[in-house]
């Protein structure tokens, strides 16, 4: 499966849109790993740690400019860590599994993707009217 980042997910804001590639970049190492049925813990790591950083940025924009949505952004963000401890625990239970694979997709690739679409298109929006 190839996950990539492309052009209609530009967001508008360089520093943002060079996170979600490098996140993609991220996620497309977590698919390979589970395919090759490694060790997928220092690959999780490696995704969470930047997530960390990105969501960080994204809400130090929307409450440097009194983003007038943070709360609904900042409730997707927590949402994701909400899937994303699921999907960690079910690893730590079953290893790689159909079910964990059918998961990541759901809750990592297409929840990025969407998110990005919507939410993070629209801060982007915004934060051009302010950078
Ligand atoms: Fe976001």
């Amino acid at each position: 499966m190839v996950f990539q980042w492309s052009k209609q997910l530009s967001v508008g804001v360089e520093q943002i849109d060079e996170q979600h590639k490098e996140l993609f970049h991220r996620i497309s190492r977590l698919i390979e790993s589970s395919q090759e049925d490694a060790s997928l813990a220092f690959v999780f790591e490696f995704l969470e740690k930047y997530v960390e950083v990105h969501f960080a940025l994204e809400e130090t924009y929307m409450e440097r400019y009194d983003y007038p949505k943070l709360s609904d952004h900042e409730n997707e963000h927590t949402i994701f860590w909400e899937n994303y401890a699921e999907i960690r625990q079910a690893y730590n239970d079953s290893g790689v599994t159909e079910e964990l694979t059918a998961r990541i997709k759901e809750h990592l690739c297409d929840w990025l993707v969407k998110h990005i679409l919507k939410v993070d298109m629209e801060l982007g929006n915004f934060l051009k009217t302010k950078l």
